[in-house]
């Protein structure tokens, strides 16, 4: 791994510990995956056939959407770079009794992950490849391209410049790669503005980040939050608006 993974590993290592020492980690599944799984699904299989199926997450953290696929039947795997939080992964999947689905659950960066080529029938990454640098980002998507079997299915949740952290930030841009904010404001808390690297996307870059797919439909998502919510985190009003990429190999 690179020195920026070893960092990466370190800092997303360190919030699992905080978010399981709080009771804060994620456990219910990404809404936006769950909608665009279940469009595909129930298009292409009957419930008997998607027990056949391979799916995947990649940055999977603490597990809930893995649950969700394996539910449904489907063989589950999971990548992260962050051993604390695959651990935790690995709990829930066998609390929820999935124990016998679980593919591979593996320490990787997205960039580089140890599964065959056309290996999987789905591919999630929900919050991930947004924190990567812009020579990660197409690797990660390489990656997307070489696991995902022709016909499969890749949904991908990010952020997208109307957010209002783009918003009132956009002047601070790096000018080798559009679209990228560096925040370090500093405090504990995993809000975008001290999470270091984040890449805000906006719709017409992802067909290039996936040539020759046959569908690559990134969908926008806003959510505003509540002003009580916004004014914790310094703003008058907070949207959070983000890519929901519906894409098929
Ligand atoms: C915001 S969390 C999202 C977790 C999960 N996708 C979800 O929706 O609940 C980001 C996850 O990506 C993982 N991650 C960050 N960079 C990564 C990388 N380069 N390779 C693999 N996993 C990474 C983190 O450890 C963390 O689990």
């Amino acid at each position: 791994m690179s020195t920026r993974e070893d960092q990466m590993r370190e800092t997303w290592d360190r919030s699992f510990e905080e978010q399981i020492a709080r009771q804060a980690y994620n456990t219910a599944p990404v809404e936006a995956l769950v909608r665009s799984v279940s469009y595909y699904l129930r298009d292409r299989y009957s419930q008997e056939e998607q027990r056949d199926l391979h799916g995947a997450e990649l940055g999977c953290g603490a597990g809930p959407n893995l649950v969700w696929m394996a539910d449904k039947g489907m063989t589950v795997s999971g990548v992260d770079i962050s051993p604390t939080a695959l651990g935790l992964c690995r709990e829930t999947l066998d609390k929820a009794e999935h124990g016998e689905r679980v593919g591979s659950l593996v320490e990787a960066s997205v960039t580089n992950v140890p599964w065959e080529d056309e290996s999987l029938d789905v591919a999630l990454e929900s919050c991930v490849f947004q924190h990567l640098d812009r020579e990660e980002r197409t690797a990660a998507f390489r990656e997307v391209d070489r696991l995902v079997k022709p016909g499969g299915l890749f949904v991908g949740h990010m952020l997208e410049q109307g957010h209002t952290v783009f918003d009132k930030h956009q002047g601070e841009q790096l000018a080798d790669d559009p679209g990228t904010l560096q925040l370090e404001e500093g405090g504990s808390n995993f809000y975008l503005t001290n999470i270091g690297l984040s890449h805000f996307f906006t719709k017409s870059e992802l067909p290039e980040l996936l040539p020759g797919w046959t569908t690559v439909d990134p969908c926008l998502s806003q959510y505003e939050l509540p002003a009580a919510e916004a004014e914790k985190r310094g703003y008058d009003r907070y949207l959070q608006s983000m890519l929901i990429v519906f894409a098929v190999k």
